[in-house]
């Protein structure tokens, strides 16, 4: 399979050229990758083939790309990307969004100004967001890449799982009374969301008088009814729609909690970037266009040279839930094993896991570079980083990135005498391929465009795959599943079950 030699390929110095692409704030290097310049016009001509540009104006203008569920997929409406003016469909649901937008604008403003109180008359200092999966994963990324850049205006937790030690660290140290939460759910019906809401209620009760508790929530979701039953009132209620969603839906206001940490101004800037993000991946021809070009380098080596996982490592510890962000955004869009019209395919999905650099080469770096498995690497580097730090961040980057591509072979060992028996164990193939997409800073702009970039990365590798990257039928089964058992442990009664589930729930009831 590997008729490429990377050290020959880094040589020609067109092809490398060719191989460098700009969007923004975003610079993106796909020299050490696994294509020569065959591949690259071969990929170029699939996105016609394919007829990714109309596939992408079908989504952008509201047609029901998410087949399965019947729905247009209408994220980057978010961000104003889309000449709305196409349809009267696209403009309603555009005033919708900007109704929504303002609603939650004003809302944070009024909280940072006080004119908005808790209940007991205090000044919102912390805020606790209750969501998982998109409603979490996104918002909390996000929050912690702005905060080299940015000051906090309230403290903001994040609360996802269930287990009594992510309560306990969302809630510790903070006072009941001055704490506003952010439940944050597009269908307001996940389990591990609710049952972490009727926690935190609790817990706002102390101190409270518990008629007014349910004040000191608010809703994002696109189930208003929910939330209006749950006890949430009206005006705390923030909407966005099924067409959003749930990995998609961080420009939304489940966003809402970055608005809250940092202000209004930083979450609009955060859009801003993600419409430069959009607008970057529709313009410009095929050939320079970095998003179609890495969605391509993705699939080359995905389908064509048959590498399943990725590994993603970002050079700074801000973007230290990037990687478990990611892996939402591409596991759970491109992990099918159908196409849209039901025919079975295996060429698709891609694994993807991470850490940042340089904690990851004290840890996995090793099997990248000799395990019999070729994993391909994106290194993201950071160019205006904290100065004391920047240089050995970027430098260990691109050094590991040099050494999975140049690798070292036995007689270069030989040479430098190391001994006979040796020489094996020091090998380093290389041929290893690796992209590194350089991010201008940290500021919400530049993420705002990373986080566009991918987006549309996995719908442009949706199209190309002929898989629907908006449904998740995979997750459904193993919440029904849960549900049962739920009550199969409520009720103590295991009768019906498997040998091995009833062994483990035995073993649980024993102990409790
Ligand atoms: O279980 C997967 C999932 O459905 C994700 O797609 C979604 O982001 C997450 O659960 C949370 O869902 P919700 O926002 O409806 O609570």
């Amino acid at each position: 399979m590997l008729a490429y030699s990377l050290a020959y390929l880094l040589s020609n110095e067109n092809r490398c050229s060719k191989l460098r692409f700009h969007e923004g704030n975003l610079s993106l290097d796909l020299s050490r990758t696994l294509v020569n310049e065959h591949d690259l016009a071969q990929l170029v001509d699939l996105l016609s083939r394919r007829l990714v540009d109309q596939r992408l104006v079908d989504m952008h203008t509201g047609q029901l790309v998410n087949t399965s569920e019947k729905r247009p997929v209408l994220h980057t409406l978010l961000r104003g990307t889309i000449d709305d003016s196409s349809s009267e469909y696209l403009v309603n649901e555009k005033l919708f969004i900007n109704e929504q937008h303002q609603k939650m604008i004003d809302f944070v403003n009024k909280v940072h100004s006080g004119v908005i109180l808790t209940p007991n008359g205090k000044r919102v200092s912390s805020v606790i967001n209750i969501g998982i999966g998109g409603s979490d994963l996104g918002p909390a990324m996000v929050f912690e890449a702005l905060s080299s850049n940015y000051s906090n205006l309230v403290e903001i937790r994040y609360l996802s799982n269930i287990d009594i030690h992510d309560f306990n660290k969302a809630t510790k140290d903070l006072d009941p009374t001055a704490t506003m939460v952010v439940v944050a759910s597009k269908t307001f019906t996940t389990f591990e969301t609710l049952l972490n809401l009727n926690r935190v209620v609790s817990w706002l009760s102390q101190g409270s008088d518990s008629r007014y508790v349910k004040d000191q929530l608010v809703a994002v979701t696109s189930a208003q009814d929910l939330a209006l039953h749950f006890g949430i009132k009206a005006e705390n209620i923030f909407q966005f729609k099924n067409y959003v969603g749930g990995r998609f839906s961080l420009a939304s206001p489940i966003g809402m909690s970055i608005a809250l940490g940092y202000g209004v101004q930083v979450f609009d800037e955060l859009l801003e970037g993600m419409a430069q993000g959009d607008s970057f991946s529709l313009s410009g021809n095929h050939e320079s266009n970095a998003t179609m070009q890495f969605a391509l380098n993705l699939y080359h080596h995905r389908t064509v040279l048959g590498m399943q996982t990725r590994a993603v490592l970002p050079y700074t510890s801000a973007l230290g839930r990037f990687p478990a962000y990611l892996q939402q955004l591409i596991m759970e869009s491109l992990g099918k094993s159908v196409t849209h019209s039901g025919e079975v395919t295996d060429e698709c999905g891609i694994m993807v896991f991470g850490e940042p650099g340089t904690n990851a080469q004290h840890s996995f770096m090793q099997y990248l570079h000799q395990s019999p498995q070729i994993v391909p690497v994106d290194f993201i580097v950071i160019l205006d980083a904290n100065p004391k730090s920047a240089h050995g961040l970027l430098v260990n980057a691109i050094a590991q990135a040099n050494a999975l591509a140049i690798g070292k072979s036995a007689t270069d060992l030989n040479l430098e005498g190391v001994p006979e028996d040796l020489i094996p164990h020091q090998v380093m193939q290389g041929n290893r391929p690796s992209s590194v997409i350089a991010i201008k800073d940290l500021s919400a702009v530049s993420i705002g465009q990373l986080i566009a970039f991918y987006e549309n990365v996995v719908s442009i590798l949706g199209i190309l795959w002929g898989i629907n990257a908006y449904d998740q039928w995979g997750v459904e089964l193993g919440k029904e599943m849960s549900a049962n058992l739920i009550n199969s442990i409520n009720a103590r009664n295991l009768d019906n079950l498997d040998e091995s589930t009833k062994w483990i729930l035995q073993k649980y009831l024993d102990a409790n």
